[in-house]
């Protein structure tokens, strides 16, 4: 903690053997009055969460985080954090490990096509204002790969995996709040369309034909852009374009 460089993004620091969900205790904080930027951090998550009701695995040696936001937003962008995170995570581990970092909208952190961190973004909002968000961050780091079920995680690497040696997660996460709240500044300056820039240029999923899964149904096409909201733009085979708010980018072909 000492060595951590941040103005207010972890200078309130839950740290836990074990817990169900960092973001559970992370809402659980907020709903008490925690406030911006505090942290929860496990060694281990029983029951982490994965996005859309799924699981996630959550063994000794990840970066298992949530953290605290209070941004005075409207709740329409409070998704924006998601893309927000997804650059500060992507930039720490290119800067820090020297990988081929990419994005895979809307929140998948990837190395060369398999997946190394997620991310679960969770709003609490009334219909004018947002009281607090929590952004979960999973980052795979030294576990050994595949997780199993292996279906649950198929296409997953981990830092262990690409880099062939440990790495030390104090001095990773202390990169990631500095990146973190330099991002989160700006974004609170008004200046998401930067970080957007930054995000699509880290993204693997623009230019190319994908497939998404929203509300149960597949959609194809190529991903021909993401708007100012951080929105998928699809252009489908008889050439219409469709928005895509969430969902799931289930395929990549290059
Ligand atoms: C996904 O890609 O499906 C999102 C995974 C998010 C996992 C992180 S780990 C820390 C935080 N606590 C949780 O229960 N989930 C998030």
């Amino acid at each position: 903690k000492r060595e951590l460089k941040t103005n207010f993004i972890g200078h309130d620091i839950h740290y836990f053997k074990e817990v169900d969900s960092t973001n559970d205790v992370a809402k659980y904080l907020a709903e008490e009055g925690a406030e911006e930027g505090t942290i929860v951090i496990a060694e281990i998550q029983n029951r982490g969460k994965g996005r859309r009701g799924k699981t996630w695995i959550s063994p000794p040696g990840g970066v298992w985080m949530s953290i605290i936001l209070r941004p005075d937003i409207p709740p329409f962008n409070a998704p924006q954090l998601t893309l927000v995170t997804g650059v500060a995570v992507a930039e720490t581990l290119q800067k820090e490990c020297n990988l081929d970092v990419g994005i895979k909208w809307p929140n998948d952190i990837l190395i060369g096509n398999k997946k190394v961190c997620g991310i679960l973004t969770e709003v609490n909002a009334s219909i004018e204002k947002v009281n607090y968000v929590v952004v979960g961050i999973g980052i795979d780091m030294n576990v050994d790969v595949p997780l199993f079920p292996p279906d649950l995680q198929k296409g997953a690497t981990s830092l262990k995996n690409e880099l062939n040696t440990e790495i030390n997660g104090a001095i990773l996460v202390q990169k990631f709040l500095l990146e973190f709240e330099t991002i989160y500044n700006e974004f609170k300056a008004g200046k998401f369309p930067e970080i957007l820039k930054e995000w699509r240029s880290l993204s693997k999923t623009i230019g190319n034909n994908v497939e998404v899964r929203t509300r149960g149904k597949t959609i194809r096409g190529e991903a021909v852009g993401i708007n100012k909201e951080g929105i998928l733009i699809l252009e489908l085979e008889d050439g219409s374009l469709r928005k895509i708010i969430s969902g799931e980018c289930l395929h990549i072909n290059n």
